[in-house]
């Protein structure tokens, strides 16, 4: 049977849209079986619902995070979801959230992370001045951008670049690289060992 993904989204949704492509034509083993947006207004509900899915908002303003997250822990459970995936999801997640998904939440981040956590990473790296960014998945923990590092892409920053160009250039990588981390864990060739993650051979690409 094929494995099912559980995607939270608060806005855009590219990389929800750029994953439910991939589950779509078959580059990634899997299929969307929910897509969850804390936001009314999260534009990948819309896009979502156009795609046929299954689409679920569960607005979080005014909640607290415990009694948030275990709504949206219901709502992946009853879609039988095997890996979730935070895309864009603007909001920490609770100890007993992640209690329940173990090694089984993934994050994309735009920064090859620790450098830039956090909100603005475009921004951040380019007033620090770094010549190389990129985007970072990882599997995630109840710090912020902090959990064991799954894959990363890594972004030239050019003289011109403004934030949009730059984080033009890094969501193309984060499409990428999302969808074969996904592969990847769903696949199970990886182990960690500490805060490393070691590939498999094959699969490193
Ligand atoms: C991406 O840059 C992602 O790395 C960050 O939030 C942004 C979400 O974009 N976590 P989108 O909603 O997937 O288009």
């Amino acid at each position: 049977m094929k494995k099912r993904l559980g995607i939270l989204i608060s806005g855009r949704g590219s990389n929800f849209e750029a994953i439910a492509d991939n589950a779509a034509s078959g580059i990634i083993d899997a299929e969307v079986a929910v897509v969850i947006a804390n936001r009314p207004e999260a534009r990948g509900l819309e896009s979502a619902r156009q795609r046929g899915l299954n689409a679920v908002c569960l607005p979080s303003k005014g909640l607290d995070r415990e009694i948030y997250d275990r709504q949206i822990v219901e709502e992946l459970r009853k879609n039988s979801v095997d890996l979730v995936c935070l895309a864009g999801f603007m909001r920490l997640l609770s100890a007993g959230f992640i209690r329940e998904f173990p090694n089984r939440i993934l994050n994309i981040h735009p920064s090859l992370l620790p450098a830039f956590p956090g909100l603005d990473a475009q921004h951040q790296a380019l007033a620090h001045g770094v010549k190389f960014t990129g985007c970072t998945v990882h599997f995630v923990d109840q710090d912020l951008d902090a959990g064991p590092i799954v894959m990363q892409a890594v972004v030239p920053v050019q003289d011109k670049d403004t934030v949009d160009t730059l984080s033009g250039r890094i969501l193309e990588a984060e499409h990428e690289i999302y969808s074969r981390a996904i592969n990847i864990v769903l696949d199970g060739s990886y182990r960690i060992e500490g805060r490393r993650v070691l590939l498999s051979d094959d699969l490193r690409g």
